[in-house]
């Protein structure tokens, strides 16, 4: 009895072997967002909407803070600034009083009435959309902190479509630290291209978004070889 369960167990094993690998599933960008948050899969209590280390650790939060605001105060009339992925919002929240007005968006419907109720500014509003799919506001200046390297080359795409509308463009990224072949694709919301040792660069192809200059603001290398934070300001027009 033991002998034939074994024999046809060690058969089904071998089937199963020879099966072709079974492709990752894509979901739907949106589910794959909230389940980030519901599961904690960037950290946190389970009480909270936590947006990962990259959005707390103070050694890569305050630099960012600094130079954003520097780059903010130094144009004469505030600007209209639109946060696309605005994720927990202890980013944002330090950056609010330094525009004319703040539009923070996310695709997570919890996230976003969350943070209406946490975050109360005049000149705050808070939208729930999917920058890929939906049109955008008005506004001078984009902020894109740590959310175009979880989605996928076509929905990038879909994005960059729609930012030569937008003067300036605040543009943070995690990067493999030297060099690397960009945008190498991914699946949204199943990692970043770093395990494929790649990063995303607006300007190179499949995405060659047009713009007239560029200044890398920040770089912040992280420890254990696990590459840089990289903001850079993009001037569109
Ligand atoms: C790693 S978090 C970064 C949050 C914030 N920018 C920061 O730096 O603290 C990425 C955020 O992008 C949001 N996001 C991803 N895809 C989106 C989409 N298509 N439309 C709107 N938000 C999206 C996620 O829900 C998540 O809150």
């Amino acid at each position: 009895m033991f002998l034939r369960f074994s024999i046809s167990r060690k058969l089904f094993m071998k089937k199963k072997a020879m099966e072709p690998k079974k492709q990752k599933k894509p979901w739907p960008t949106k589910d794959a967002m909230i389940q980030v948050y519901e599961k904690n899969l960037w950290g946190g209590n389970a009480s909270e909407f936590y947006s990962g280390d990259g959005s707390h650790d103070v050694n890569i939060v305050k630099p960012y803070i600094e130079v954003v605001t520097s780059f903010l105060n130094s144009l004469k009339n505030g600007l209209i600034v639109c946060d696309l992925g605005c994720g927990d919002f202890n980013i944002g929240k330090q950056l609010v009083k330094q525009t004319k007005k703040y539009i923070a968006i996310d695709i997570v419907p919890n996230l976003i009435a969350y943070n209406k109720e946490q975050f109360k500014e005049e000149n705050l509003e808070f939208r729930c959309l999917d920058i890929a799919k939906e049109e955008l506001p008005t506004a001078d200046c984009l902020i894109i902190r740590q959310v175009l390297q979880h989605l996928s080359n076509a929905e990038v795409q879909r994005i960059v479509a729609k930012l030569s509308a937008f003067k300036y463009i605040i543009l943070t990224e995690h990067l493999p630290g030297g060099d690397f072949e960009p945008n190498k694709d991914i699946i949204s919301g199943q990692g970043i291209r770093l395990k494929k040792k790649s990063g995303l660069n607006l300007l190179a192809p499949p995405f060659n978004f047009k713009i007239k200059q560029q200044q890398q603001l920040l770089s912040i290398p992280l420890k254990n070889n696990k590459g840089v934070i990289v903001t850079t300001l993009l001037k569109v027009f």
